[in-house]
């Protein structure tokens, strides 16, 4: 099998033993040992000059290779263009947009700095595999430098429709060069859909049966919903509510029923309407006043980006304002955390809560939706509310799914959730469950390498093979 070399801005933890993050590194993990392979990426340290070549430290057959980003690159190309520009286009948030030439150079340079440090890695049996808005142009620049090998891209973020894409200034120069990948993969159909229609009509891009094909290049688009382990994170969970934090958590909570959100301090995550539906919730609905407690655990998150730091500021206003309003001497009705915590403690709290919230007004897939659901107690499961606008929603049908701009129907769904018969919610988690053992992280990476390194001799346009 081939050797694969996975680049993602971030990289999982490198040493041995350490807990994995999350979803990715897990998946992305498991096939790297087993082929053996390069994970390289920033390793998260700025620095005062741009290194020539990447740090190297191996674990079994796995080389980690990382390279610090210089103050400017950091600025231009990660606070810059990765997050004040193509994060809110990807999320559809063209009003948060910021647009600079500086940053979009910024980009376009670490792409090529990156390719430059990968180019000397790459051996010739070797299969690419790159993640994410970061190194959208990587591959482009891999091609510039001779590297024929497979590479394949996966998109862990929503894409939206053309229009929107539209936006951005020189988007061409942008999204143009993800055809030279061999395989662009999205976590949902409809991201596929506006991937290919915007190469089709923006672009030109023809279609030849499952495929595209654009000047000399044939590529295809695919669907590649990313998962969790969810047995591994039951486990996790069963062990974690018996131990300090979750005990602690129980114990402050009285006899109350335990409502739970759990995200980055981001504004795709919809936390605002989130608070708003809590407010409306009492407000509403008196008889719940003292008699549920909303944990809003939200990590701050890429702090030196404006959009962040506004966002938490409304926060800490909305936050401040609802307990100020509905508080009693012996209740908090949010609580509400910026501190993250780690995979184990988080697990224990989703099994205890009664409700998971996870309402984002956009989100690829959002992980949380499926650890909350793994997490639960099978003969006592809690009930998931659902933005119908994460990826995970095609998935979790059996999910209340909500509209998260609709602040009085998620009100009425949180309400709903607290008052599920048991019976429901054991269906509705023992569904949700059968869904996340069909499709778990490892599927999800097997199926992406073995679409891109399916035969290649469909790989060739037909105007270019002589046919
Ligand atoms: C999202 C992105 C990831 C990113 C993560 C954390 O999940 O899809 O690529 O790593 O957010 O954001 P950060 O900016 O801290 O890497």
């Amino acid at each position: 099998m081939s050797r694969i070399i996975v680049v993602s801005n971030r990289i999982g933890p490198i040493e041995e033993g350490k807990a994995a993050p999350g979803g990715l590194a897990v998946g992305v993990y498991e096939i790297l040992r087993a082929t053996g392979g390069v994970w390289f990426g920033w390793s998260g340290e700025t620095v005062d000059q741009t290194p020539q070549a990447p740090s190297l430290q191996t674990q079994g057959n796995i080389a980690f290779a990382t390279v610090g980003l210089g103050r400017k690159d950091y600025a231009e190309y990660y606070a810059g263009f990765s997050n004040a520009t193509l994060w809110p286009l990807l999320h559809y948030r063209t009003g948060l947009i910021e647009f600079s030439r500086d940053s979009l150079a910024g980009y376009l340079r670490v792409n090529e700095q990156f390719a430059a440090h990968l180019a000397r890695l790459i051996e010739p049996g070797d299969i690419v595999w790159v993640h994410d808005y970061h190194l959208i142009p990587l591959g482009a620049a891999l091609r510039r430098r001779g590297v024929t090998q497979r590479i394949g891209f996966f998109l862990h973020t929503p894409l939206p429709p053309r229009a929107v894409m539209r936006t951005l200034p020189d988007h061409r120069q942008i999204f143009g060069t993800l055809s030279a990948y061999d395989v662009v993969g999205f976590q949902t159909a409809d991201d596929a859909d506006h991937f290919s229609d915007y190469m089709v009509r923006e672009l030109g891009a023809s279609r030849q049966g499952a495929r595209l094909a654009l000047d000399s290049r044939l590529f295809k688009a695919g669907v590649f919903p990313i998962g969790i382990d969810p047995d591994d994170f039951a486990r996790t969970a069963a062990v974690a509510v018996g131990q300090s934090a979750t005990r602690r958590l129980i114990r402050s909570l009285g006899e109350r029923p335990l409502v739970i959100g759990v995200d980055r301090l981001d504004y795709s995550k919809g936390l605002p309407f989130r608070f708003r539906a809590i407010e409306n919730l009492l407000g509403q609905h008196p008889e719940w006043r003292n008699r549920c407690t909303f944990l809003q655990v939200a990590t701050l998150s890429r702090t030196d980006v404006k959009q962040y730091r506004e966002l938490r500021a409304e926060l800490d206003a909305a936050a401040g304002h609802i307990n100020g309003r509905y508080a009693d001497y012996d209740w908090t009705p949010i609580r509400y955390v910026n501190r993250s915590f780690n995979r184990n403690t988080l697990a224990g709290f989703f099994r205890h809560a009664r409700v998971g919230l996870v309402t984002p007004l956009r989100d690829g897939m959002n992980l949380v939706a499926k650890e909350y659901v793994a997490a639960q107690r099978p003969e006592d499961p809690g009930v998931l509310v659902l933005s119908q606008f994460a990826g995970a929603a095609n998935e979790l049908e059996s999910a209340l799914l909500v509209n998260p701009f609709d602040v009085g129907g998620v009100a009425q769904a949180i309400i709903r959730a607290l008052e599920m018969p048991l019976p429901e919610r054991t269906d509705r988690w023992r569904a949700m469950m059968e869904t996340l053992r069909r499709n778990t992280v490892r599927d999800w990476a097997r199926r992406f390498v073995e679409s891109l390194t399916a035969n290649r001799a469909d790989m060739r346009p037909a105007a270019l093979s002589g046919a």
